[in-house]
């Protein structure tokens, strides 16, 4: 058994919540043999119990991992959180601890992307009314306010990760694609990029939003701009609840100056499907309502099981901690035939020169060094040529600030 494998096989893994199984099948293949799958979430004292000893742990948004939880996970080297959010750990109590929480934040764009070009598709046919309609025995036949998407202009606000997706399949119906964002992007195929937001609203059929939740972004569509909107036009949020003023989107489906509207996401959101839905929106059968299921299709989860867990391996076999939430970014390439220290520090003055007098005191000779820091830590990861002992990593430890520091073969 080579030295990575005997490594490997003392690595605990935890993964709860019942993670798409691709998510430990990555780790078995990769020769980690440790991992324990739990189905749900665990109480406080189960959760301390089975992270006493874990180095990796794999969770959704129902498991809360508290400064009081990383308290009793003295081994725990990285978190997984199999999902979009992060909010569910105390990103900062993480830090300093030295663990770096990774996500999936992209894994489930191009469900958005699907369901609002689906939704957008139905909305300028008047599809929603109809089937509502005829579900109460109603026929309504009519080409009146039916039209195709070919040659019609599809407005997206937040030209972003979703945006742009969203954009080439709406070229690849034949329509205008125009953006506003409040950074300069990089427009993907024939989309052109307008000044402002109330450019937008005069010149699309369609207008949809793609920003994240920000002070900026909340009430985006308002009581003042929403009269800015073409006649007829079509409003989808598939963003937060807080982008869209309900009432201002009511008023104007009231008026008929919006023919329709797609709506997956909004200010108040039951906590579970057992509590019953409230909105202003539902008396209109001209308006989508989806429960926040944008990114939720079984793509996305088997792409999220896949993307946490490459990123929880790859920091676990090189250190590399790209897409951390909380942590220093850095890329590193492989390091075969060398060893490789990691060593995360407060970032204060004259740690690292205390890293090397180590090594240069232990004869060491560094092969490679890199240094990234981020908030109030350093993560230091250093390449030796030499074969390295656990006294190197003992002495690395007992450096003033150290948060944490291992060893990879
Ligand atoms: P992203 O971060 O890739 O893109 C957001 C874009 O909005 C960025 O280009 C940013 O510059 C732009 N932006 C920010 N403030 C703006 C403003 N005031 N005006 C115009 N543009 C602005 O985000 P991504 O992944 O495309 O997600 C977009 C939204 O979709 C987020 O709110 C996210 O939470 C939501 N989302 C909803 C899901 C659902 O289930 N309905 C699933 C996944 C994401």
């Amino acid at each position: 058994m080579s030295q990575t494998s005997i490594h490997k096989s003392k690595i605990k893994v935890v993964l709860l919540e019942g993670l798409h199984s691709n998510a430990p099948q990555l780790f078995k293949d990769d020769g980690y043999t440790q991992i324990e799958c739990y189905d749900k979430a665990l109480s406080d004292e189960e959760l301390k119990a089975v992270l006493a000893d874990a180095n990796f742990v794999g969770i959704r948004s129902r498991t809360k991992i508290t400064l009081d939880i990383l308290n009793h996970a003295p081994k725990l080297a990285a978190i997984g959180c199999f999902c979009i959010g992060t909010n569910q750990v105390d990103l900062a109590a993480a830090r300093s601890h030295g663990v770096p929480v990774f996500n999936a934040p992209f894994a489930n764009t191009r469900s958005v992307a699907e369901l609002v070009l689906g939704e957008m598709l139905l909305l300028i046919r008047g599809i929603p009314e109809k089937n509502a309609a005829a579900h109460r025995g109603q026929w309504l036949k009519t080409a009146k306010g039916s039209h195709e998407a070919r040659g019609k202009t599809l407005g997206i606000v937040g030209y972003g990760h979703i945006g742009t997706q969203l954009g080439l399949l709406a070229e690849s119906l034949g329509m205008q694609v125009i953006f506003f964002d409040i950074l300069k992007k990089l427009s993907l195929g024939n989309a052109q990029a307008v000044a402002s937001m109330e450019q937008l609203f005069a010149q699309a059929n369609i207008v949809t939003f793609h920003v994240p939740e920000t002070p900026q972004t909340k009430n985006l569509l308002n009581h003042e701009n929403i009269g800015l909107l073409k006649d007829e036009a079509i409003v989808i949020n598939a963003s937060r609840g807080s982008v869209i003023e309900i009432p201002a989107l009511v008023k104007a489906l009231q008026q008929k100056k919006v023919a329709g509207a797609a709506v997956d996401v909004f200010p108040v959101e039951p906590s579970s499907n057992q509590q019953e839905f409230l909105s202003e929106l539902i008396p209109f059968d001209n308006v989508i309502l989806t429960p926040h299921i944008g990114g939720s299709t079984l793509e996305a989860q088997a792409n999220i099981g896949i993307e946490v867990a490459e990123k929880l391996i790859h920091y676990s076999n090189n250190g590399s901690t790209i897409g951390a939430v909380n942590f220093p970014q850095v890329a590193l390439p492989t390091h075969t035939g060398n060893y490789r220290l990691l060593h995360v520090h407060k970032n204060k003055p004259g740690v690292l020169s205390q890293i090397n007098e180590l090594f240069s005191e232990e004869s060491i000779n560094i092969t490679a060094q890199y240094l990234q820091t981020y908030e109030d830590i350093g993560y230091v990861v250093t390449d030796i040529d030499r074969e390295s002992d656990e006294n190197i990593l003992e002495k690395l430890k007992l450096i003033p600030g150290t948060l944490r520091s291992r060893i990879l073969y």
